[in-house]
């Protein structure tokens, strides 16, 4: 082949065997999340798939992985540096602000689907170019809208019947307490500073509270007897963290405290969460998100708190593959032409355009000469009815209908087929 797709890169394909599930699982996955969507009123809102660059560096952070390695930028035909979005957040912000969508009465809720670039080594549910279906809701600070988007969150994993699924959650306070513990942390890592892995060294001046999220075993080892960030909390952070666990509880909704938890971009502040699997290994995040207190004033907005999630969907699919759960191609044929004549073909077209408008998913069989053949591959197709129009069937202005099921056949005159074959489909549910 002399074309082949970029590494991390993936085609949806609608038939065939994909690595990332066909387009229908995609459709149905989406269309569960506009469902879901709908009924706690967030609205859709689409941004472009690439920024300037300095949005993410000032929003995501200069220091985190996404925007030191994982960045895809570009310099455009005028030396603009130009990057295409690693996530939905900052994109939203920058869209809120430069529609002065603030002017409009609180709250303000969005979600959008698309898709998200990451450079990073790929493997499974690792990619280059992934897809998330997120939302970030702004609006006065308050842990009701935490519980909110989370309730929206397992409801939507619901919906897809996912169930081996743990919500993961921590408080890592307001400004102030993070102050407090970045300062005990620092003290309790400096003696390790030499035996900590490069890149925490690195992070360790710029952001060390990064350094918890590490995955590398030297590092888990020092933290061990790390000072948790939770004996550093002011009144307030406590108290918000404490009312939204105790609104979880009332929602029922399980959760695990995980007090290492800090999420991996700059943002957050107060409530972070992360929603993983049961599998093993380090891509078991399924969803995550939290809280960022100062991202709309940092980019020179109002005053105004959010909260939101990304969840990713390839990493769903390969979810629902192994809870074995299956969706089934929901787009079959109805209909299918089996003209043998080449006037037959010609007003099977015509027909055909005719029910197709009426949204009866209809097809025809142009390149098959043989009704035995024809037959056997709509039968392969679970096709309700066939419509075979012969040399015979056209001098006597007629055409067979034969009920693919029942394996029972009428004739009927060309003048009524079209009619006939609308109640048909009208009966479709009566007549399995
Ligand atoms: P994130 O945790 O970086 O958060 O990404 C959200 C989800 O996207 C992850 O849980 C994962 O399912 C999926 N994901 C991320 N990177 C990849 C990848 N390379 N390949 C496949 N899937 C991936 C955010 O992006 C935040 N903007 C979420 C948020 C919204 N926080 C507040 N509002």
């Amino acid at each position: 082949m002399q074309y082949q797709i970029p590494r991390g890169l993936f085609d949806v394909i609608p038939k065939g065997k994909s690595k990332v599930g066909n387009s229908y699982i995609w459709q149905f996955i989406e269309n569960k999340a506009r469902e879901a969507c709908k009924s706690y009123l967030f609205y859709e809102i689409r941004t472009p798939i690439f920024e300037k660059t300095d949005l993410f560096i000032r929003s995501v952070g200069e220091s985190s992985d996404i925007i030191k390695k994982e960045l895809y930028t570009f310099l455009d035909k005028k030396g603009r540096s130009l990057s295409l979005r690693p996530e939905g957040t900052a994109p939203v912000m920058r869209a809120f602000l430069e529609n002065n969508l603030q002017n409009l009465p609180l709250p303000h809720k969005f979600y959008y689907i698309g898709p998200m670039f990451r450079y990073d080594r790929p493997q499974k549910g690792r990619y280059r170019q992934h897809h998330q279906f997120g939302v970030e809701y702004i609006d006065k600070k308050s842990f009701y809208k935490d519980a909110e988007i989370i309730d929206l969150l397992m409801h939507f994993y619901k919906l897809l019947n996912l169930h081996n699924l743990t919500l993961n959650i921590n408080s890592i306070g307001d400004a102030e307490s993070r102050e407090h513990y970045k300062k005990a942390l620092k003290s309790f890592l400096k003696p390790h500073f030499k035996d900590l892995s490069k890149d925490s060294q690195a992070r360790f001046e710029k952001n060390c509270l990064r350094i918890l999220d590490s995955k590398e075993k030297v590092d888990q080892e020092i933290l061990k007897d790390a000072p948790i960030i939770r004996e550093f909390l002011n009144q307030a952070s406590k108290d918000y963290f404490k009312n939204l666990c105790s609104l979880l509880k009332d929602l029922e909704i399980s959760y695990k405290i995980d007090e290492k938890l800090v999420r991996g971009l700059d943002y957050y502040s107060n409530f972070v969460f992360e929603v993983t699997t049961e599998k093993e290994g380090r891509q078991n995040s399924l969803g995550g998100g939290g809280r960022y207190d100062d991202l709309l004033k940092s980019l020179g907005g109002p005053d105004l708190s959010g909260v939101g999630f990304g969840t990713g969907i390839e990493r769903i699919i390969e979810e629902m593959q192994r809870e074995n759960i299956s969706i089934k191609d929901p787009s079959k044929p109805f209909l299918c032409f089996i003209p043998l004549s080449k006037e037959a073909k010609k007003l099977s077209f015509l027909y055909a355009s005719k029910l197709r408008k009426d949204e009866i998913p209809t097809k025809i069989l142009l390149n098959i000469k043989k009704a035995k053949k024809a037959l056997k591959l709509a039968s392969e197709e679970d096709i309700s009815f066939s419509i075979i129009i012969g040399e015979d069937e056209i001098n006597k202005k007629s055409a067979i209908i034969k009920n693919m099921k029942k394996r029972e056949q009428k004739s009927v005159l060309l003048q009524e087929l079209v009619s006939v074959l609308k109640d048909l489909f009208k009966d479709r549910n009566k007549d399995v």
